[in-house]
């Protein structure tokens, strides 16, 4: 009896490789009692079971599985197969019984069957970056960041980043990165330089009074012979005569006077206020962050020439927020000549209230202008500076006598 079993297992196994190489549907042998012969019978298709073997005179009869059963192949079997009742724990209903379909269970996202269990997909940690996001059926695969690249979180989803290019920004690298840490550029002073305001506010605001209200054209030379301390050099008031318009050139000559003396007490004192007026202006406007639309109206709201789309564009890439709206003023000023741009300002907030813009921004500005305006600093200032040109003139004059 075994014997037999195991020559009709090898005769069946024979006859599957020959069937479903050669012919369909497939067929399987069976022995015909009735006729004593083997006969070749089709299989049943997936979502039936046998009903009956075929005959010399007849096919094979197959029936539907019924509910909760399954076959999924061509098959000579006369039962149909189970589902699996309930999914596992963690796991959700992929696809449902069918009858050609057995359940179809998933583990939940973030998770993989490992042998019985829904396990959580592995998180990389800093300095590996994942290669592969791991799947219902397959874990994380992880790898250490290789050299210029960094991970600086446990995660199962980031790969490993590249280090940021301070070079490509601008910017200096101050610190080098490694597999946990991005590299580190210096955001100050070649930053500033990119994003270049050249005169500040508070700068035009202190120096206004210096600009003439009519050129001559010797104007910058008189301007430096009676500046005190270390003179500015012919060659630099020649780069700035060249470079820019009238009014800007003695803005840029006070700028470089002030650099070249920073070290003399009167300069010092200067310098001092400059800096705590933009900060005082840095306070009102610093925390204003315009969208481009924004800075586009207030720069549409300016008077006489006006500033380019294409300058805000680059003004917003090259600068931080708190600096745009600054440095698109002096964008303006320059590109206005000889132009107040505090009185640019006030002219472009009468027009702002038409539009819909931040009520607490035009406030900040309105706040700069009276600040900046504020009639006791202008007359300090002013008294400051006449006293070293006073002082300057009556040296000159000692010294001639
Ligand atoms: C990871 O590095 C990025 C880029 O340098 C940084 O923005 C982020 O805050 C860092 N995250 C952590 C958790 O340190
Ligand atoms: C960084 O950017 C600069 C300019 O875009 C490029 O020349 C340089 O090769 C970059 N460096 C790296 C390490 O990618
Ligand atoms: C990477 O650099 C940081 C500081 O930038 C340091 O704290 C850390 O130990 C370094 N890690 C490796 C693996 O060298
Ligand atoms: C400015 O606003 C934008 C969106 O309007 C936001 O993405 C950005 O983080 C803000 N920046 C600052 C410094 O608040």
């Amino acid at each position: 009896m075994n014997k037999l079993l195991c020559c009709a297992l090898v005769f069946l196994d024979l006859s599957i490789k020959w069937t479903t190489q050669e012919t369909f549907p497939p067929k399987y042998l069976h022995y015909d009692p009735e006729t004593s012969r083997q006969l070749m019978c089709d299989k049943c298709p997936p979502g039936t079971f046998l009903k009956q073997h075929c005959t010399a005179r007849r096919k094979t009869v197959c029936a539907p599985c019924p509910d909760h059963y399954y076959t999924d192949t061509w098959h000579s079997s006369d039962e149909c197969l189970y589902c699996t009742p309930v999914c596992k724990e963690l796991q959700y209903v992929k696809q449902e019984c069918s009858r050609t379909h057995n359940r179809v269970c998933e583990c939940e996202e973030g998770r993989y069957l490992e042998l019985e269990f829904c396990l959580k997909h592995r998180s990389c940690p800093p300095g590996f970056g994942v290669l592969q996001v791991g799947t219902p059926e397959r874990n994380t695969v992880c790898k250490r960041c290789p050299d210029g690249f960094f991970s600086n979180e446990t995660s199962s989803k980031a790969p490993c980043r590249k280090h940021t290019n301070c070079s490509a920004f601008g910017l200096l690298l101050t610190q080098k990165g490694n597999s946990t840490h991005d590299n580190i550029c210096s955001g100050s002073s070649e930053s500033t330089q990119k994003c270049g305001i050249d005169v500040t506010l508070c700068e035009e605001a202190f120096f206004r009074f210096a600009v003439p209200t009519k050129f001559t054209p010797n104007w910058l030379s008189i301007l430096v012979d009676s500046l005190p301390g270390t003179k500015v050099n012919a060659e630099s008031i020649e780069r700035i005569k060249r470079r820019h318009s009238s009014q800007e050139q003695t803005f840029q000559l006070l700028k470089l006077w002030k650099h070249q003396n920073k070290d003399q007490d009167m300069v010092k004192k200067i310098i001092q206020d400059i800096d705590l007026c933009e900060s005082s202006v840095q306070r009102h406007i610093g925390h204003a962050n315009l969208t481009f639309e924004q800075l586009r109206r207030l720069m549409e709201s300016l008077p006489g020439k006006k500033v380019t789309t294409e300058d805000i564009e680059k003004t917003v890439k090259a600068c931080k927020s708190s600096e745009q709206i600054l440095k698109l003023l002096s964008l303006w000023r320059i590109k206005n000549g000889d132009q107040d741009t505090l009185k640019g300002l006030m002219h472009a907030l009468k027009h702002l209230k038409t539009y819909h813009f931040p009520k607490t921004v035009t406030q900040s500005l309105k706040k700069i202008i009276r600040f900046l305006h504020s009639f006791t600093m202008y007359r300090l200032y002013q008294k400051l500076f006449l006293e070293m040109i006073g002082n300057q003139v009556q040296s000159v004059k000692i010294s001639c006598l």
